[in-house]
């Protein structure tokens, strides 16, 4: 009896960790117009995932599925190893809505209080307060929310997403309102939650944002998933891109040792190995400098998340 206890203990832990998230050919239309059509992704613990598309492409829709605030026409979702309708599940999800808007007569405060009593979930005041501090807003805890700006309102949102100590949180264009130092903020933000192991799903139209935080990238394009993968796989390999002239044959044999070589007049692009170790370059330049090469300029480069997105929602070959 012991054995076979045992023995089904093994098997338990030995399954894989379940995913954060895990959805199977969602759709949805609305009347005659499709807006999700067969999305399927899978977002691992701690990982934070970008939502990219342009303008109606689905990404609410699919994150409103997720969540159960949406009735999906088809598809499965598991949230944290549960269905997604299960309250247990959604209890660990933190999300902030595309548009929303507060109890104007209510205080932050009230508002954190509030939405960690909804969901059933005590968290001692000085962490709801830590929280809001979190947010930029320790200065206006106590002023209604109907008289916050737009920004202060969307950080209002981002600390409700957050208070009640989530495993998966879902952001829906949380940096839409905010300056440039609140972007930065939520930038910080979100590296603390990957540090802690909770797993992000980040819209937003802002690619380098996404480029700087994101683990991975799922692109939306007229309710289909047009591409996904980690931003390596996205944007490929890295490349060197220099001005020289005077190259001698031993200096270009020198070059392609250094990888793949193309060059245009006085323009010489190396694209690097995967395995390339950044601290070559140096080496390259010295060796290069010993041939007798003048050289103008040398600038480490990469096909950027913005160049590569419009280059699939354009339809250009990879
Ligand atoms: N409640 C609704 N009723 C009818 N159509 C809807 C509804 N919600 C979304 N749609 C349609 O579904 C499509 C996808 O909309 P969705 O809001 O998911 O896009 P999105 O990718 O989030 O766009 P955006 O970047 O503008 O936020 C659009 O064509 C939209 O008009
Ligand atoms: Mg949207």
């Amino acid at each position: 009896m012991t054995a076979s206890i045992d023995a089904a203990q093994q098997l338990v832990a030995d399954l894989p960790a379940t995913a954060a998230v895990w959805c199977s050919g969602l759709r949805k239309r609305y009347r005659r117009q499709t807006a999700v059509d067969g999305v399927s992704f899978t977002v691992g613990r701690g990982e934070v995932l970008g939502l990219l598309g342009p303008n109606g492409a689905g990404k609410t829709t699919v994150i409103k599925m997720l969540l159960g605030l949406v009735r999906p026409d088809a598809g499965e979702v598991l949230l944290l190893g549960r269905p997604g309708a299960d309250p247990r599940a959604r209890a660990r999800v933190g999300y902030l809505p595309e548009l929303f808007r507060y109890q104007p007569w209510l205080t932050a405060t009230e508002v954190l209080m509030l939405h960690t009593r909804l969901a059933r979930i005590t968290v001692p005041a000085e962490e709801q307060r830590q929280c809001l501090a979190m947010v930029g807003l320790a200065d206006r805890a106590g002023d209604r929310v109907g008289s916050f700006s737009k920004g202060m309102q969307q950080r209002v949102g981002l600390a409700v997403a957050l208070v009640a100590r989530p495993e998966l949180v879902i952001l829906d264009e949380p940096t839409s309102a905010l300056d440039p130092l609140g972007r930065a903020d939520v930038r910080d933000l979100l590296l603390e939650l990957k540090e802690r192991q909770v797993a992000v799903i980040l819209n937003s139209h802002l690619i380098g944002e996404v480029e700087r935080v994101c683990d991975r990238v799922v692109i939306l394009d007229k309710g289909r998933v047009a591409a996904d993968g980690t931003l390596a796989e996205l944007l490929g390999q890295r490349e060197l891109r220099m001005r020289l002239d005077g190259v001698t044959p031993e200096a270009r044999e020198r070059l392609a040792a250094a990888g793949r070589l193309t060059n245009q007049g006085d323009a010489y692009t190396v694209t690097l190995p995967p395995d390339h170790d950044d601290a070559h370059v140096p080496d390259l330049v010295a060796d290069l400098a010993g041939l007798g090469v003048r050289i103008h300029s040398v600038e480490p480069g990469r096909i950027s998340l913005e160049e590569r997105l419009l280059g699939i929602l354009r339809g250009d070959q990879a």
